[in-house]
């Protein structure tokens, strides 16, 4: 899929689904583009994925421009998005704006970041400014310590309504994308019909219009358990450390490499 978000549009007009998986670096963005896929974030999981971190409170501006500019390097035509990090839009539309440009320069195609009806008017202010915007709602894991966990968010009617009126929002403000993070199935199925743009899906049931997952989960190499939502395609960390003992094994052993010059 190219980065031409009006074939994204497009897509959704035709019930064309579209995957999408986060990337931190340049021999997975360029794997990724090599299989076809839509669409790449390089997403504030990198602080938990990559880095190690309990949540994503501390990445940087800077840790995402870096990351970036390495994933931009080999994506080739697939749309690259990229997060803007805690603490560096909430302030106001030109605190957001100064943020998108940096990680606009890195070589992103377009920013997202967390929030519902707050973040409407900053939305808005970026779009008027040329800037595309992937809006983020649902679970928004900046918001972890407000929350008190990972939950999953949309439950009961009033906080159902609350979300469907946010991506309303959101959608006609300018934004075009939607990721939406740990909803009820229905009620993510209920935003898709509802707002012209499309919807992203992560631990959101199967009606969004493309989903998401995070890389190092899809392989294996992420948290053990995965969100349950996860499907595991590979036993990456099984495979990796089965390599790395190989190798040490035949170091050891005088196996390999081979004495003789
Ligand atoms: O940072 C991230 O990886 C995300 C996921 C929800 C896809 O935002």
């Amino acid at each position: 899929m190219s980065k031409d978000l009006k074939r994204w549009d497009q897509a959704k007009a035709e019930g064309r689904r579209l995957a999408l998986l986060t990337a931190y670096d340049y021999p997975f963005a360029r794997l990724a583009a090599s299989a076809g896929l839509d669409g790449l974030l390089v997403g504030d999981s990198l602080g938990m994925a990559v880095a190690g971190e309990r949540d994503t409170l501390g990445v940087t501006l800077e840790d995402i421009a870096y990351h970036t500019r390495l994933v931009a390097r080999g994506a080739g035509d697939l749309l690259v998005m990229a997060d803007l990090p805690f603490g560096t839009y909430e302030a106001g539309p030109a605190q957001a704006m100064a943020s998108a440009a940096t990680l606009l320069k890195a070589g992103a195609d377009m920013v997202k970041f967390e929030g519902g009806a707050p973040m409407v008017e900053t939305v808005g202010f970026l779009a008027a400014r040329g800037v595309p915007v992937c809006a983020h709602i649902g679970l928004t894991p900046q918001h972890v310590r407000l929350l008190g966990g990972f939950r999953r968010q949309g439950r009961g009617e009033a906080a159902a309504r609350r979300l469907a009126e946010d991506a309303s929002a959101l959608a006609a403000a300018g934004a075009r994308l939607l990721l939406i993070e740990a909803i009820p199935a229905p009620l993510a199925a209920e935003i898709t019909r509802a707002i012209p743009i499309p919807t992203i899906g992560i631990g959101a049931g199967g009606a969004t219009d493309a989903q998401i997952l995070v890389l190092h989960d899809l392989l294996g190499l992420g948290l053990d358990p995965a969100p349950s939502f996860v499907k595991r395609q590979l036993d990456g960390a099984a495979l990796v450390r089965a390599a790395m003992e190989r190798y040490a094994a035949e170091v050891r052993e005088r196996q390999w490499p081979a004495m003789d010059p």
